[in-house]
């Protein structure tokens, strides 16, 4: 099958294709088309003459249209989810709660669009603000360039058309080059659910080019990006004065405390650990458990990590499958023995197999400038260490250049308030692990992990500009 470009409303042929495979069984999933310069200007002159439309429907248009697309994905839910297992290896049963949360997340797109209100403002509070009455309106910014990561292919991408259409803005697309097929079909729902010809443009090929394409042609208002640090510090650099969102990466830590149950907490973090492969921003990576209930928290995680079934995503049985890329099982191979030749014990896994495939590893003791500990390790591995007070477990979680959430698990309402208030990351969930979240609530982190928030109303906010209108009454 020959995938060709999304533009204005059509499918557009490309000069270049290149094999999009599997990564569990190397099957040939498609032929991508490469966007070359001159089609990324095209899908930017699309969006440009579409703003001029969106800009003008109104929000209860706009809602229809997201929630007809909601309604069409989860008519044709299983097909999705057969997407996005086969091309990001994503487990299908995980791969159907993403195409879950995607409706979801159109469905609360499609609330919000109704809602984008301002507020009235008491001009007479100042001197001088006396007989003025004065409102504001949130204006949609114009063209979004968003470029979204491989591990969501739905639903991250979902975070990023969602509000944009929700307040009227148009979209240039850059999918991961490893899951481009879950945007092209979204595409398509879009379009046969009215939206109008060139609001969404798909652009597939060079991250690179496309994203210097981005901060280079002036008719790009914004750019939101969730992906790695690097690209987005770069993207960020050149984004000049254009409104900027980044969605990093993070080494997402959890606090269990000695209160805590220590089986059905430990069952918890392997879920949070390993779901996806551990390729999830929040996903739990380093563990800090109180010394008192360190042995006991340990065997249960080992035990619950030994249960998890690694193989096909295709399969219904499958826990862990593929990661991404070779390169990717090679580097977290490396990083595993370099924790342990720095000192740290494998307590399970940790073994690369077959098919891209690395069994889920736990290892303790790992020191804090170990690469598993310091960097994102986007692997299934995790790391678990022992605290002696609350405080250095604070300690131990802040110190880290990301700060996306964290987790604490504790009955103790002093340490629980504790943690809210001294964790230093853009969530704190209590009693729960730091991959929690529902696709409303507000979502982004602080240092290396980003900045801005999505969870729809907040990144509607992200993507339009405050206007304050003041009608002065005091003269005719
Ligand atoms: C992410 O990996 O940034 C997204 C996590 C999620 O949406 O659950």
């Amino acid at each position: 099958m020959k995938q060709h470009l999304w533009i204005n409303g059509k499918h557009e042929e490309s000069e270049t294709y290149v094999e999009l495979k599997s990564p569990y069984a190397k099957d040939l999933l498609a032929e991508v088309a490469i966007a070359d310069e001159s089609k990324v200007k095209a899908a930017v002159d699309a969006a440009a003459d579409a703003f001029r439309k969106m800009k003008e429907l109104p929000a209860h248009k706009r809602a229809e249209i997201l929630k007809r697309t909601a309604e069409l994905l989860a008519e044709r839910k299983e097909e999705a989810a057969q997407i996005i297992a086969k091309e990001a290896a994503k487990p299908i049963k995980t791969a159907r709660a993403e195409v879950d949360r995607t409706v979801m997340t159109y469905t609360f797109a499609a609330e919000e669009a109704r809602r984008l209100d301002g507020e009235t403002i008491a001009m007479d509070a100042a001197p001088g603000g006396e007989k003025r009455t004065a409102y504001t309106v949130r204006e949609p910014i114009g063209v979004i360039g968003a470029i979204t990561p491989f591990n969501f292919p739905m639903n991250l991408v979902a975070h990023k058309l969602g509000p944009a259409f929700a307040s009227g803005n148009t979209v240039v697309l850059k999918p991961a080059t490893q899951t481009p097929l879950s945007s092209y079909f979204i595409g398509e729902l879009f379009h046969e659910a009215g939206l109008p010809a060139g609001a969404l443009n798909i652009v597939t090929g060079k991250g690179s080019e496309i994203g210097k394409h981005f901060t280079s042609d002036d008719r790009i208002k914004a750019l939101t990006f969730t992906g790695s640090p690097e690209v987005g510090k770069k993207l960020k650099q050149e984004a000049g004065m254009r409104k900027t969102l980044l969605e990093l990466g993070s080494n997402s830590a959890v606090i269990v405390n000695d209160d805590a149950n220590a089986d059905e907490v430990a069952a918890r973090c392997v879920t949070g650990a390993f779901a996806f492969a551990g390729q999830v921003c929040i996903s739990v990576q380093r563990i800090y458990v109180h010394e008192a209930i360190f042995d006991e928290f340990v065997s249960k995680a080992v035990e619950h990590t030994r249960k998890l079934k690694v193989g096909n995503p295709l399969d219904e049985q499958t826990d862990v499958s593929s990661l991404i890329s070779g390169d990717d099982v090679d580097r977290a191979l490396a990083w595993i023995e370099e924790a342990e030749a720095a000192g740290a014990t494998r307590a399970c896994g940790g073994k690369g197999s077959e098919n891209q495939t690395i069994e889920p590893a736990i290892l303790l003791n790992v020191p804090s400038d170990a690469s598993l500990s310091c960097q994102e390790a986007f692997a299934p591995v995790a790391i678990i260490n022992s605290f002696r007070t609350f405080d250095e477990a604070i300690e131990e979680v802040n110190n880290s250049r990301f700060g996306l959430q964290a987790g604490v698990f504790t009955n103790r309402v002093d340490l629980a308030f504790k943690a809210a208030k001294d964790l230093h990351v853009g969530g704190v969930m209590i009693n729960d692990i730091p991959t929690f979240r529902v696709d409303h609530m507000p979502y982004g982190g602080v240092k290396d992990s980003g900045f801005g928030r999505e969870g729809i109303k907040y990144a509607m906010e992200e993507l339009t500009e405050l206007k304050l209108i003041s009608f002065n009454h005091a003269h005719r």
